[in-house]
């Protein structure tokens, strides 16, 4: 079994260290552990062709068109069978070179959506390395580690939750998460001897769900008010229900005094875009809509260009060539 640890963080520094103290406690199981510094790879952003998502709802691979270290990244990640994946926290939320490999691997390694090509390919009798790689089917287990250079948690609010949008799409159960304030350039976290135990310790939890097989119970610190995704990041308005923001699952939030409870039916658990439930509701919802966007297209398709005529460069300010 092979346990990928992949860094945002600096090259030696407090996120690179936790996850290689995590892939440590890994190895005492017989895990064979690997390591990816991110930051040395060169990824570009998604340009939002959607040759991807194109690709697979044809009953294609789902592969990018971009020519970039990406594919490196990507074998290592169809090869593991668990990830450990930390951040720093910039600006309140992981990194931007986080959610640029997340925008990357969002729709196109999305396990419903490579299911769906899947089925559409073999209709199609396509060949097998045309269809999806057939390693994005198997179950994996996720830990998440965030670092912020802040001493109040309130600096690193949206670090932990937005980790998740690495793991969702393409199904990788997270059973640990952990989170590290007061790291900065001044040390190291090598010397904090709490951090580095709690590293070893998600490092066996992650494992211990790797070698265990059949459904992994969750075995981060707090259960979080979401009970799918652990965790508190909730959208509230002025009336019930309220929303996991990342689950997308509406629960009954009732206040007691200083006690605050959110209640979600197993109906609405299921539908999480976690489960693969959830992630076939969003398949069949993006089908709906194509429809009815083709057929409008169908209907008042011929007046399109006509109507963007007026938009095409409006007030385009361009860059001047740099004079040096
Ligand atoms: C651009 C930038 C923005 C940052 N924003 C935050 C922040 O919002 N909250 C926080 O706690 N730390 C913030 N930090 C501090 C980093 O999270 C901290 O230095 C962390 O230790 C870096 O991880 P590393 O040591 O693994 O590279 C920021 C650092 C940089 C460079």
């Amino acid at each position: 079994m092979k346990l990928l640890g992949l860094s945002f963080g600096r090259k030696m520094a407090n996120t690179e260290v936790l996850i290689k103290e995590a892939l440590m406690g890994a190895e005492q199981w017989g895990i064979e552990a690997g390591f990816i510094r991110v930051t040395d790879l060169h990824i570009e952003p998604c340009s939002g062709c959607e040759a991807c998502a194109h690709g697979l709802f044809g009953g294609g691979s789902g592969r990018c068109v971009l020519k970039d270290d990406f594919p490196f990244l990507d074998e290592q990640l169809m090869e593991c069978d668990g990830l450990i994946v930390g951040s720093p926290v910039f600006v309140l939320t992981p990194t931007g070179l986080f959610k640029t490999v997340c925008d990357r691997i969002g729709p196109s390694h999305d396990m419903a959506f490579r299911m769906r090509a899947k089925e559409i390919g073999i209709a199609k009798g396509k060949e097998k390395e045309k269809l999806p790689d057939e390693r994005s089917f198997k179950r994996r287990i996720g830990g998440l580690i965030s670092v912020g250079g802040s001493i109040n948690p309130e600096w690193l609010s949206l670090g932990l939750p937005l980790m998740n949008l690495f793991t969702f799409s393409p199904h990788i159960e997270v059973v640990d998460q952990m989170e590290l304030i007061g790291a900065n350039h001044y040390d190291n976290v090598v010397q904090n001897e709490n951090a580095m135990k709690r590293a070893r310790l998600l490092g066996h939890h992650v494992s211990e769900a790797m070698v265990n097989p059949g459904e992994s119970a969750w075995m981060g610190d707090e259960p979080g008010m979401c009970p799918v995704c652990h965790s508190n990041l909730l959208k509230i308005t002025n009336k019930n229900p309220v929303e996991c923001a990342l689950c997308g699952i509406h629960g009954e939030m009732k206040v007691d005094g200083q006690r605050i409870s959110v209640t979600f039916t197993e109906e609405e658990k299921k539908r999480s875009r976690l489960t693969l439930a959830g992630k076939m509701e969003h398949v069949n919802e993006i089908d709906r809509n194509i429809k009815i966007k083709q057929a409008r297209m169908e209907r008042e398709g011929a007046d399109l260009p006509g109507k963007l005529e007026k938009y095409k460069g409006y007030k385009e300010i361009q860059m001047k060539p740099n004079p040096t």
